[in-house]
């Protein structure tokens, strides 16, 4: 009887924990045997093989990896790529100055000519996948130490993924899912010749810019336009004036047909990373050790950086992008912190590890396998916190300070031997050279100076534990008495790194026996103190014992969908491709409030103030609106921008297609909601949200705004 009644128990808290609709992250791989049905019950009207298929061309082919972390989709037979005006926004950044400032003003190419180069930019499509698993795990046994199933799993996905690529200019590569349990290899094919072809002004592409940021209502024109170029035989090539616009397998039809509440959306793209499946110790660290440091000091730099933005134009410019990146990730870990605090997700997960408890004994099988394993992760979290404090510190006060960016820049010319044959010199100074010229286009001094003195001198020393403070600060100590502030003058006084005139200098003339110089440098040695920190006292212990909760991960990952039989199971998001669906809903943040899920330009002049940067809405918007001169694109006299629904997000979705029932292009993805932030960590489906640009917001400026009709006329719009 009692069996019967915890069974009961059992059953019914399980159900509670079952994926609900619209949490998830799906392989498009196994879209067929896992997915299908659910999405055609929802309106979906195509088949798996049209999404995604291995033999024939698919929805897959219209979309690459932008850049480093973004999505992007082809919208034109001459290799038109869509994404976010964040995700292009460094680009856009490196081509403005005071004279050409796109970033104010915007960019558009009237013709392929006025396109501009990219200079390392790249874009990846997916050729191929595979579940490879059990070639990967040739050979590893449960016997083996940590460090040799790494070996042994290196071995083996070297092999695979020569074999993959033998004869062909593709690269591959090879990434873990549930925590090492399964393998998949991704075949790709890399584009290098990458041109901006339009950008909104940033009052309209960055409308609201931190402000709205990871808020709803929004109200951002959130795109920027490139072109994939191809050589004559449609292979990529690195840039040449000789390249021709790259013919895609696959691009996107564009629907103006628009949105409804309840409409099925999908959204196709490379999210980043989440932990769906954290032990609640490691919840309780990430809400109560590393959020609240990183957020500390990322508080400091922002309020810095924005006073400084605010009084120069010039400065401005020189921070603006990586202004956006700072506060990016902050507000993300302070929306985050609240969102877990609202849910209870510590509790939640103690209640999920008490029925884990309760599971765990029920063989002897599964004992002897998992009993430990939560206890083992609790201890090892405990150990693990003040190293992780010493790391997030090291990184987020140490390492992205700007003297300390500039002091790597040099490191490649420390490699080099004394008999190095000049020729070859040359071309290592050249490199330094250009990375110096861009490093100091944007650098401020007066700005970074004071960041160093709040951050690295203010706040590293009050709150990284004292056995991971580099040694630099014993000395300001002993050699300065504890007037840090004095060795902060020393500093910007002598060091060649916060100099670009003294850099060229030494550059102007380097010979192998500058090297002694450089060593000398007071930014070297406090670089230096820096590394040796890390590299002695906190990486080697991190790393062994991230070794150890990865194989705990492993394992903890193994029982958890071993145990909760009625749960539908996704990987964590690893920065592969992965298809989420959804519908359009409205939300409820709070008592008494409802979001509708639309915007409109009704709502860009609600919020224009020609005083306040973010919602300075520009003259012409302004113009148009009073006029209602919206086109074709308008839908009862309001012309929309942007919408929400259920599909689940996260960083590395910008700039995916959102895509309707019958894979046409209805918007892009740009952003979550506030009250949804947490959802990397625990998804909640009355909360979570995806925001994305209405197509037809898109197709006003370029069409209306810009008056860009060469790129209109490349695309094929449909109803
Ligand atoms: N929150 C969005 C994302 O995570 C947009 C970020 C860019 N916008 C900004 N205002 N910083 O990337
Ligand atoms: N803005 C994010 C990005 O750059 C997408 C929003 C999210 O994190 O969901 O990928």
């Amino acid at each position: 009887m009692k069996n019967l009644f915890i069974s009961l128990i059992i059953v019914g808290l399980f159900a509670g924990f079952t994926a609900r609709a619209d949490e998830g992250m799906w392989i498009p791989l196994l879209l067929q045997k896992e997915n299908i049905a659910d999405m055609q019950a929802k309106g979906l009207k195509l088949s798996a093989e049209e999404i995604f298929s291995l033999n024939q061309t698919s929805l897959k082919d219209a979309l690459v990896i932008f850049g480093r972390g973004c999505t992007g989709e082809l919208i034109s037979d001459e290799g038109l790529l869509l994404t976010n005006h964040h995700c292009g926004y460094g680009q856009i950044q490196s081509h403005s100055s005071l004279e050409n400032d796109y970033l104010t003003n915007g960019f558009w190419a009237y013709s392929k000519e006025e396109e501009l180069v990219n200079k390392g930019l790249t874009v990846t499509f997916l050729v191929s996948m595979a579940d490879v698993t059990s070639d990967v795990l040739a050979e590893v046994t449960s016997q083996m130490t940590e460090a040799e199933r790494q070996l042994k799993i290196k071995e083996n996905s070297d092999k695979i993924i020569a074999n993959a690529t033998k004869g062909t200019h593709y690269t591959a590569n090879i990434r873990p899912f549930y925590y090492g349990n399964e393998f998949y290899l991704f075949v790709n094919e890399v584009f290098k010749d990458v041109r901006l072809v339009g950008a909104p002004p940033s009052a309209i592409g960055k409308f609201g810019g931190d402000t709205d940021n990871w808020m709803w209502p929004r109200h951002t024109g959130d795109f920027s336009l490139f072109r994939i170029y191809a050589d004559k035989d449609g292979k990529p090539a690195d840039y040449s004036p000789d390249n021709v616009p790259y013919h895609p397998k696959k691009f996107f039809k564009i629907s103006t047909a628009g949105v409804q509440e309840g409409d099925f959306t999908m959204v196709y793209g490379y999210p980043g990373a989440t932990q769906e499946y954290l032990p609640s110790v490691a919840v309780e660290q990430l809400v109560n050790v590393t959020n609240p440091h990183r957020i500390r000091v990322r508080d400091a730099i922002l309020e810095i950086m924005e006073k400084e933005m605010n009084a120069d134009p010039l400065v401005r410019i020189q921070y603006s992008s990586k202004n956006a990146g700072v506060a990016n990730a902050w507000k993300k870990w302070i929306g985050e912190n609240k969102g877990l605090k609202r849910m209870n997700a510590i509790e939640r997960k103690k209640e999920l590890e008490h029925q884990f408890y309760q599971w765990v004994g029920s063989t002897p099988e599964n004992r002897g396998k998992y009993s430990m394993v939560l206890h083992r992760l609790d201890s090892l979290y405990q150990v693990m916190n003040p190293y992780q404090l010493g790391f997030d510190y090291f990184v987020e006060a140490g390492m992205s300070m700007e003297l300390v960016k500039s002091v790597r820049i040099i490191n490649s010319l420390l490699q080099i031997k004394e008999n190095t044959p000049q020729a070859a010199l040359n071309i290592e100074i050249d490199k330094v050279k250009a990375s110096y010229d861009a490093f100091f286009k944007d650098y401020d001094q007066h700005t970074d100076r004071q960041i160093f003195d709040a951050v690295f001198l203010g706040l590293y020393p009050q709150y990284c534990p004292a056995e991971f403070l580099p040694d630099i600060f014993t000395k300001m100590e002993t050699k300065y008495k504890g007037n840090r502030l004095k060795f902060g003058d020393e500093l910007y006084q002598k060091s060649m790194f916060v100099s670009k005139d003294k850099v060229q200098a030494l550059l102007a003339t380097f010979t192998y026996k500058d090297i002694k110089k450089i060593q000398k440098d007071p930014g070297f040695i406090l670089y230096n103190s820096l590394m040796n920190k890390y590299l002695n006292d906190i990486s080697p212990k991190l790393a062994l014992m991230q070794a150890e909760r990865d194989s705990l991960m492993r394992l903890w990952m193994e029982a958890q969908r071993k145990f909760q039989t009625n749960k539908r199971f996704y990987p964590d998001a690893n920065s592969t491709l992965r298809l989420t669906y959804g519908v359009v809903k409205p939300y409820y943040p709070r008592d008494g409030v409802q979001y509708e899920p639309f915007t409109s330009l009704d709502g860009i002049m609600q919020k224009d103030n020609p005083d306040i940067y973010d919602y300075n809405v520009p003259e012409k918007i302004r113009e148009m609106y009073r006029t209602k001169n919206y086109g074709p694109y308008a839908v009862n006299g309001r012309l929309p921008v942007s919408f929400i629904a259920t599909n689940h997000t996260t960083g590395g979705n910008s700039g995916s297609p959102v895509l309707n029932a019958d894979g046409n292009l209805i918007g892009v993805n740009f952003d979550r909601n506030w009250e949804g932030t947490m959802s990397d960590v625990m998804y909640d489906p009355d909360m979570c949200r995806n925001i994305s640009l209405d197509i037809r917001y898109f197709l006003f400026v370029v069409d209306q705004f810009a008056w860009a009709k060469n790129l209109i006329q490349e695309m094929v719009l449909v109803k």
